[in-house]
């Protein structure tokens, strides 16, 4: 008998009561994506490898509790959550929008980080299975104004949908009562050796971006938007992520600028050598965060007693540049009332031989 395109099983409890549920989305065609409503995240994802056969290529946990523990909210390593209301840093914690002061939580250095200390990754949104025209869930999340500082009330949705094609499509669509920020993307860790390489050093990847956004040393934009030519940040060639990740103290973790403007267009590519499973990112967002899974050290255990040590996994976070609240310069993040943001990726899988 054929699976259901959709199923959905309890996830765990939270700690107010309620239970997390995870949803199974599968196209008939080889992908599967299993996605809880606590943070909106992508806990597991399948694709077939160059024989055809599956394997999980994104890092998580296999109940909710995981993404509760202690250990793992200190580590924050915020595996395939949504981000919000604003992914990535902002200076300080402060902007300054229409006049007004907006002072948010500092809970990364002195910097604010992915929308604070709750941020929607540790929300539990609303969902709704779709399944025409493709096996898709809905998740909702009202965000009230003044949560973590933000102001305005924010009604987000985002849709996780699988095409016929192999790729996963992330659709974001928020609306605002007052003017406010936001930057919303997924925090997906891919490993697409499905764990058979502990880590993605080997992995070669390609990003569309011929500059980044360069960093002070909290990691916050100075504003300068530096060619890539001749340094380690050169991808517009594909190179082993490992290839000179030596030359970049701490690891890569940085935004790159990516090519065409705000086109739905592909931005990056992924190779595993050995599984021969390929990614394409396709967005129509300015950014990407290429972050090498720097600071995981081994003291979370993943699905499968995998433990996940430095480098185990790389995300591709489609996204405006950090900080762009606080540089003008920056394609702009604001938000106003009766405008819809709306924006997509796409994470396409493959195989090459
Ligand atoms: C982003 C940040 C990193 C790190 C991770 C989560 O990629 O840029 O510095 O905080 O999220 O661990």
């Amino acid at each position: 008998m054929q699976e259901p395109l959709i199923s959905t099983a309890d996830f765990g409890p939270l700690p107010d009561g309620q239970t997390a549920q995870l949803f199974t989305l599968r196209n008939g065609r080889g992908l599967e994506a299993r996605i809880t409503n606590y943070g909106g995240t992508l806990t597991h994802l399948l694709a077939p490898d160059k024989d055809g056969q599956p394997g999980d290529v994104v890092l998580g946990f296999d109940a909710v509790g995981g993404y509760l523990s202690e250990t793992y909210r200190q580590a924050g390593p915020y595996f395939g959550a949504l981000i919000g209301r604003y992914g990535n840093r902002i200076k300080q914690g402060r902007f300054r929008l229409d006049g007004h002061d907006y002072t948010l939580a500092t809970n990364n250095g002195p910097n604010h980080l992915h929308g604070g200390l709750r941020g929607f990754d540790k929300v539990l949104w609303q969902a709704e299975v779709l399944v025409e025209p493709t096996p898709a869930l809905r998740l909702t999340y009202i965000s009230p104004d003044g949560e973590e500082g933000y102001p305005g009330t924010l009604t987000v949705s985002v849709v996780y949908a699988l095409t016929p094609d192999n790729a996963l499509r992330i659709s974001y669509a928020a609306t605002t009562d007052r003017a406010t920020v936001l930057n919303l993307t997924n925090h997906a860790y891919f490993n697409l050796s499905a764990g058979a390489q502990p880590d993605v050093l080997g992995h070669e990847l390609q990003l569309h971006a011929e500059r980044y956004t360069v960093v002070d040393d909290t990691l916050i934009p100075t504003g300068e938007l530096r060619l890539v030519q001749g340094t380690p940040f050169d991808f517009t060639r594909s190179h082993a992520i490992g290839a000179r990740i030596g030359q970049v103290p701490g690891g890569y973790d940085h935004n790159w600028v990516l090519a065409g403007g705000e086109h739905f267009r592909l931005v990056a590519t992924a190779h595993e050598p050995g599984s021969g499973r390929t990614l394409e990112v396709r967005t129509d967002q300015p950014g990407v965060q290429f972050y090498s899974g720097n600071f995981l050290d081994g003291s979370l255990t993943g699905k499968n007693g995998r433990p996940y040590g430095r480098h185990a996994g790389f995300c591709l976070e489609t996204q405006h540049f950090p900080d762009s609240p606080n540089q003008p310069a920056f394609p702009s993040t604001v938000l106003r009332p009766g405008e819809l943001f709306s924006s997509a990726t796409e994470y396409r899988f493959g195989v090459q031989r």
